[in-house]
């Protein structure tokens, strides 16, 4: 498959009080179109910093990132803010949903954004909440509903413009094991079904065993790569017994 997402020696350095951090320390991966890609790395490692920098959020210091062909640190910010809009979908640990609209609503946010009537997207909004198993909760409210559920509001409104690379920060950090599990499946389906790219950044390594390939962050570089293929069972063991070898 063409690679759809490309990063190239990526630096990115903060500024922390008088002296400076460095987050990313020359980090190049590529991601295949349809690929699951699992990021795990202690805390600290720059795994979120990664993901920031893969969708746009923020720019390296130095390097570029390329997504779908486009090399988004060329870019003004007005042009970086419509190709992630266009080209990407996230979801963070703590949903981020807006209150005071319903479950529909929430999942039609970027068609709004987009300055589009929702209305105009009532059909991919009911198949969005078929997907995540929620279509008779449509005109809830987000505190109407359990954390997991909210989590699958969040993904269902990341997945509805079908972007080019779902990027997923610790999506059920914030859940059960139960609860988390019915997320990583949902990722898993939308992968396999629908050939969903996507990046997923965690530091449990029951969450990265849905991955097709895991990318091992330490210290702000990729320290290593394991390869887990495609697998229905999501075992942990074999990526588990991997990373012990590595002494992690
Ligand atoms: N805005 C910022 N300003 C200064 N330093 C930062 C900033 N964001 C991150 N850092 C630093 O960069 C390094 C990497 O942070 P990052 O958030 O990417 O780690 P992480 O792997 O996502 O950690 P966690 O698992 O705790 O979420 C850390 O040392 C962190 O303190
Ligand atoms: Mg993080």
């Amino acid at each position: 498959m063409p690679v759809i997402l490309e990063a190239k020696d990526l630096v990115k350095r903060y500024p922390l009080g008088e002296g400076e951090v460095d987050a990313l320390r020359g980090v190049s991966l590529a991601v295949e179109q349809g690929e699951f890609v699992a990021i795990m790395g202690a805390s600290g490692s720059g795994k979120s910093t990664m993901l920031q920098l893969l969708g746009g959020l923020d720019l390296p210091t130095s390097g570029e990132v390329v997504i779908d062909g486009i090399s988004i640190s060329a870019l003004d910010e007005e042009h970086r803010t419509l190709t992630r809009r266009d080209k990407t979908g996230f979801v963070f640990q703590f949903f981020n949903l807006i209150p005071l609209l319903s479950v529909a609503e929430n999942v039609a946010l970027p068609f709004l954004i987009a300055g589009d009537a929702a209305s105009r997207h009532r059909e991919r909004i009911d198949e969005l909440l078929a997907l995540v198993g929620l279509s008779d909760k449509a005109a809830h409210r987000p505190d109407q509903l359990s954390a997991g559920e909210q989590q699958r509001v969040a993904l269902a409104r990341a997945l509805a413009t079908k972007p080019a690379i779902l990027l997923a920060d610790e999506p059920t950090g914030n859940l059960d094991y139960t609860t988390g599990a019915e997320i990583l499946d949902l990722l898993w389906d939308s992968a396999e079904r629908l050939g969903q790219t996507i990046v997923l950044v965690t530091h449990d390594a029951r969450a990265a065993a849905y991955a097709d390939r895991v990318l091992v962050v330490r210290d702000g570089v990729v320290l290593d790569e394991i390869v887990l293929g495609r697998r229905a069972d999501h075992e942990a063991k074999p990526l588990i017994r991997r990373l012990a070898e590595l002494g992690l």
